[in-house]
């Protein structure tokens, strides 16, 4: 059917007929909102390049985290920034470390939020790298212990998930295998599985202090040009046990969502990244773009292209924004 018989402006005419035939709806239960604990009391420190987010100690997160859980925001990922650095990142891990104490508390107040750990080593390794450093490389396989160490020390705080997110290979394997042993079959695993080499994480390295004190990630992250080594990696994890599997960053990888839904039958997750969220924070300062309109067009984006769920600093201004 073509013009004049077929009209497509028909079904835009009034915000009824839009609402009936909108493909996508982005929904509060798409939301995980990203969140920055740290030692201390009454601590709020501002992260400059993403304004509304902090580095918070844990009386303060606890009082986000209520919001979130109130905003009907399911689940939250936790970051932790230690006291102390060494080089085998043993704050990621420790019994008490910062996300473990985090954890131990959210879930005692609010049992109900989802929490979700990220697995990493960078902001706990005096060099900022995600794995051991052996000279001027990273050994693959000496970190599986100490990443499979700190999901289990997760697990063990009360978390639902854990997020690896090093892109060591077999990682997913390894600590699928520590958990289950230890009768933590329950908890889920979210894996960083297509985690791109990317300049949008600038923002979040100065937020979680986790830049890399020499060369760069390119070793273990995926380069950017590529897409098929996307649904290698995909697979890989898949096979290693993964859960949930995630694109990131999002908004410059669409296309790899939308490949990686059609290949695949778990949930996908996209992580809508610090660089993204300040970029449009920026353009909004200025007077350059409307800001919440530009949130609310890029998470249905990364929705449309495929995500069922979406890690963003976005989460609670689109929770107030969904609201009915
Ligand atoms: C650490 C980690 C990073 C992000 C999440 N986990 C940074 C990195 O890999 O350097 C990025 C998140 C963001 O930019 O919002 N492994
Ligand atoms: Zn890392």
């Amino acid at each position: 059917m073509l013009f004049p018989d077929y009209r497509p402006r028909r079904l835009r005419q009034s915000e009824g007929l839009r609402n009936m035939i909108r493909e996508t709806q982005l929904t509060v239960n798409d939301l995980i909102l990203p969140l920055f604990v740290i030692n201390g009391k009454d601590v709020k420190n501002p992260i400059p390049s993403m304004p509304g987010h902090y580095q918070l100690s844990i009386d303060n997160f606890l009082k986000t985290a209520q919001e979130v859980y109130d905003l009907e925001i399911p689940a939250i990922v936790l970051f932790g920034i230690p006291d102390k650095k060494d080089a085998l990142g043993t704050g990621a891990y420790a019994a008490s470390g910062i996300v473990q104490n985090a954890v131990n508390a959210v879930k005692e107040k609010i049992p109900e939020l989802v929490v979700i750990t990220d697995v990493c080593l960078c902001q706990y390794t005096d060099h900022g790298h995600c794995g051991v450093v052996e000279g001027n490389t990273i050994d693959n396989d000496a970190s599986l212990d100490l990443l499979a160490r700190t999901a289990l020390s997760h697990a063990k705080a009360g978390a639902d998930m854990v997020a690896p997110s090093d892109m060591m290979d077999g990682r997913v394997a390894e600590i699928r295998e520590i958990l289950d042993e230890n009768n933590f079959n329950r908890v889920a695993i979210m894996a960083y599985s297509a985690k791109y080499c990317s300049a949008y994480y600038g923002p979040f390295r100065s937020a979680a202090d986790s830049a890399p004190k020499f060369g760069d990630r390119r070793t273990y992250q995926m380069d950017p040009a590529n897409a098929l080594e996307a649904i290698r990696e995909v697979t890989l994890d898949i096979e290693e046990g993964a859960d949930i599997i995630m694109v990131k960053p999002a908004l410059a990888y669409l296309d790899i969502i939308c490949r990686v839904r059609e290949e695949i039958d778990l949930p996908v997750a996209a992580y809508n990244v610090s660089g993204e969220f300040s970029m449009i924070k920026a353009a909004e300062k200025m007077g350059w773009i409307d800001g919440p309109r530009v949130m609310m067009e890029t998470l249905t984006a990364i929705k449309r292209a495929g995500a069922d769920l979406i890690l963003t600093y976005f989460a609670i201004e689109a929770a107030k924004a969904l609201r009915p």
